[in-house]
């Protein structure tokens, strides 16, 4: 399982560096923070992820770290969408905060998983 979480941290990556190469290119940082949070809580959050659950295989297959999988991976692009299209002007009322709760719930899990299976 842990594959998959770099597997996918590597999509956010090739996404968001393509993002910032536009924003240089064209001076225009509307999207700068989708290209943060697509940075930041898409590759550095999920390859972090990953290298942990390979570090720690007690965390690893559980259903917490499956619930943190896809409630990561299906908020945050709801959450992206949602965030471009707030900053763009075509604001789509329930995808950001609906997206922005699902992936904060995933976040959620990977934290109580990781306290739960992490000992000290
Ligand atoms: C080829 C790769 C990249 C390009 C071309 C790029 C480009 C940019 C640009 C144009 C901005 C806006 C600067 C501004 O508002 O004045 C920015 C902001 C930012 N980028 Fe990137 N970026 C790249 C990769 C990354 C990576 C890999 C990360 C993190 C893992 C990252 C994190 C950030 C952050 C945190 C900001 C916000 C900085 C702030 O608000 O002061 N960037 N980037
Ligand atoms: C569900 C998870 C998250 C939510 C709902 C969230 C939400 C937000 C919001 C509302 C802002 C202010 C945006 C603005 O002023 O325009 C922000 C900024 C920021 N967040 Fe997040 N965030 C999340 C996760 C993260 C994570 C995991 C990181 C880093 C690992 C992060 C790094 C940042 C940074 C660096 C900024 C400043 C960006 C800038 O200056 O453009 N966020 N976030």
């Amino acid at each position: 399982m842990a594959e998959r979480f770099i597997r996918i941290a590597v999509l956010y990556l090739s996404v968001g560096v393509c993002l910032g190469l536009y924003m240089g290119i064209s001076q225009n940082f509307t999207l700068a923070t989708v290209h943060v949070h697509v940075l930041l809580a898409g590759w550095l959050s999920l390859a972090m992820a990953g290298v942990i659950y390979r570090l720690y295989p007690d965390a690893s297959t559980t259903r917490l770290e499956q619930a943190h999988f896809w409630l990561h991976n299906l908020g945050l692009p709801a959450f992206m969408l949602g965030l471009g299209m707030m900053l763009t002007g075509h604001d789509l009322p329930v995808l950001l905060p609906a997206g922005a709760t699902v992936a904060m719930l995933g976040f959620l899990c990977f934290a109580l998983n990781a306290w739960r299976r992490i000992k000290a």
